[in-house]
């Protein structure tokens, strides 16, 4: 399937194309990809620098090669990054800019992210950054990066003190995604790229979020017709709601539903531990509860989204820090106040509604919270 990002800004290179199938990367020459890539404005034949991770390396390394081979793509080389959060660091982006600048990469060569969210969002900020930005495309290999990071143009790094605290919306001229490099990946790995997904149906299609409530099993066991299906479903959601506003400045922080709590809960834990998709799953069972404290939606609500996020493996439960120490890493989240954060909350499956709530009500809430009986 092939799904356009449409980015409504009157120019001529306006948006781009994500192909979804099985065996873009694998799989030899296709007419398809080969469309996609043409139609990207890439070079082909300038130079192009593929980033990507130990692991994805290991598995893919020598496909990538080959697939870029196929589409006349002969002038590349291969960095090679460490697995996990810890890599989108200041450090990891000045290693990138070394290697660009060594090899006097120009305007007109390209990168190519190859690996989960993690190396998405680096390679993406180090092509929107170098040379004051370089063309280049996402080719995610975790179902987290298909179906949320590898769309939508958010590319950075963290910062000590908080998450994705650094970075431009940069887009890619094109997202190739090869539903078959997900056999390779974890079970906890996928299930944490499903929190994501159980984010789109929650708060912005509750057709889908029925589906994912009977169909959790087929997909978190591997069955691809599952996976390509729910990639397609949060792919076509996701290009909607880039189309209606790239830059966040209203509809695009639906996408963050979840997060406000989430991001605490990654920055508490320095980003070790916990994973970005389990984070936010604590993060919308949370906030899932606030909406009903509000009256915004009902019990059965609440339930329905901490019962598809529980069933689905996914962590449920608000970790053991302080609920002064949540407020604190809250506070550091992007769009917030001295005294107020910008909540996505739900009102009924696939309605949101965004409020502005006091931290001093949210601090209330987290102490006195049913969740936090499960301290540990
Ligand atoms: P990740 O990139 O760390 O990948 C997870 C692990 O899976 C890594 O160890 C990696 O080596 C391994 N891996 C990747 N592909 C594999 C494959 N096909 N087979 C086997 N192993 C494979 O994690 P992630 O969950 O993909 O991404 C998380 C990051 O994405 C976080 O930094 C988060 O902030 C970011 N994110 C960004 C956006 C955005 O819009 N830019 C959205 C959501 C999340
Ligand atoms: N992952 C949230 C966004 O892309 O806006």
């Amino acid at each position: 399937m092939k799904i356009r990002v449409d980015l409504n800004l009157n120019a001529k290179d306006n948006g781009y194309d994500i192909l979804i199938d099985s065996g873009i990367v694998s799989g030899g020459y296709n007419k398809e990809t080969a469309a996609v890539l043409s139609s990207s404005g890439l070079n082909l034949k300038g130079r192009a620098l593929v980033i990507t991770c130990k692991t994805v390396n290991g598995l893919y390394g020598n496909a990538v090669s080959s697939f870029l081979k196929n589409y006349g793509a002969d002038d590349f080389a291969v960095m090679v990054l460490p697995d996990g959060e810890a890599t989108k660091s200041l450090g990891y982006l000045s290693d990138i800019h070394d290697r660009l600048v060594e090899n006097r990469f120009e305007r007109s060569d390209f990168i190519i992210a190859f690996g989960g969210g993690v190396i998405g969002d680096i390679a993406g900020f180090a092509a929107a950054t170098y040379l004051r930005g370089i063309n280049f495309i996402q080719v995610p290999t975790t179902l987290l990066a298909d179906v949320d990071s590898s769309v939508g143009g958010k590319t950075g790094i963290d910062h000590p003190k908080g998450k994705n605290l650094i970075g431009a919306f940069y887009q890619p001229k094109a997202v190739l995604i090869d539903v078959d490099l997900l056999k390779t990946l974890d079970k906890r790995e996928l299930i944490n790229g499903f929190a994501e997904v159980i984010k789109y149906g929650a708060v912005l299609d509750a057709g889908f979020f029925a589906y994912l409530e009977k169909g959790y099993e087929k997909v978190l066991s591997y069955d691809k017709d599952a996976l390509t299906h729910i990639i397609e479903r949060s792919c076509s959601i996701k290009a909607e709601v880039v189309k209606e506003d790239e830059k966040e400045a209203g509809l695009r922080s639906v996408l963050n539903f979840g997060h406000s709590l989430g991001h605490a809960v990654e920055t508490l834990y320095n980003y070790e531990s916990v994973k970005h998709g389990e984070a936010i799953a604590i993060g919308m069972v949370f906030a899932a509860a606030l909406s009903k404290k509000i009256g915004l939606c009902s019990e059965e609500t609440v339930k329905r989204i901490g019962n598809l996020i529980k069933n689905s493996g996914l962590p449920s439960d608000i970790p053991g820090f302080t609920p002064e120490q949540y407020i604190n890493a809250m506070k550091l989240d992007k769009k917030v106040s001295e005294k107020q954060i910008k909540f996505v909350l739900v009102k009924d499956i696939g309605k949101y509604e965004f409020r502005k709530l006091d931290f001093d009500f949210i601090l209330s809430f987290l102490k006195e919270s049913s969740l936090n009986e499960n301290r540990k």
